[in-house]
């Protein structure tokens, strides 16, 4: 059986608790900078889904949420920069305050497209929260206003994240040592 709950080698290592922390730092933060607004929170699926369920949870406002699925096409290493679309929005944005919240920003190409698309839908603002980034891997410059961890380029996984689809359920995040890659 697989064991479960095992963290790899890798040079990132997050525990629970580190983790439960920023993300309670981050809500207040975004309390503070939305006060006596309604904030509409758009969760990037699938690995964002736990960030975003703690997140919610230290935002003590009044707040809408949907989700959104959006994958590169092929690998997620390409430079093209196309997107496809899995799942749409199923509420509408316009004039709404978005805050996008992404689980990782790599080469950003995801970030990138995606706010464009939510632009095109006339949101009286977006703003990014992002629980992880790797600004090594950066192709495309996007903004991160509220950022959790910026870390080095490591396979990370775990708290959401996934290594070849399992592991979203470790309560930490964890990396491989380069050789395990
Ligand atoms: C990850 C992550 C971002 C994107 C970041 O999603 O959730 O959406 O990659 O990479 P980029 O900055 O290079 O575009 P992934 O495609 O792994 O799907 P998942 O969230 O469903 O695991």
């Amino acid at each position: 059986m697989r064991a479960m709950f095992t963290a790899g080698n890798g040079p990132v290592q997050i525990p629970a608790e580190t983790l439960a922390n920023r993300v309670k730092e981050l809500g207040a933060q975004i309390a503070q900078d939305y006060q006596g607004k309604t904030p509409h929170l758009i969760c990037v699926l699938n690995g964002a889904f736990i960030f975003m369920a703690d997140l919610v949870r230290a935002i003590p406002l009044p707040l809408t949420l949907d989700f959104i699925s959006i994958s590169s096409y092929g690998n997620a290493y390409r430079t093209s920069g196309e997107v496809e679309l899995l799942k749409d929005l199923r509420l509408p944005i316009h004039g709404r305050d978005v805050i996008v919240v992404e689980d990782i920003v790599d080469t950003g190409l995801t970030l990138s497209y995606l706010l464009d698309y939510l632009e095109a839908r006339k949101p009286a603002s977006v703003r990014v929260a992002a629980l992880l980034s790797k600004p090594s891997r950066r192709q495309v410059e996007v903004p991160i206003h509220y950022l959790g961890f910026e870390i080095e380029d490591a396979y990370v996984y775990g708290y959401g994240l996934d290594r070849a689809q399992f592991d979203r359920n470790l309560p930490f995040i964890t990396s491989l040592h380069p050789e395990e890659e």
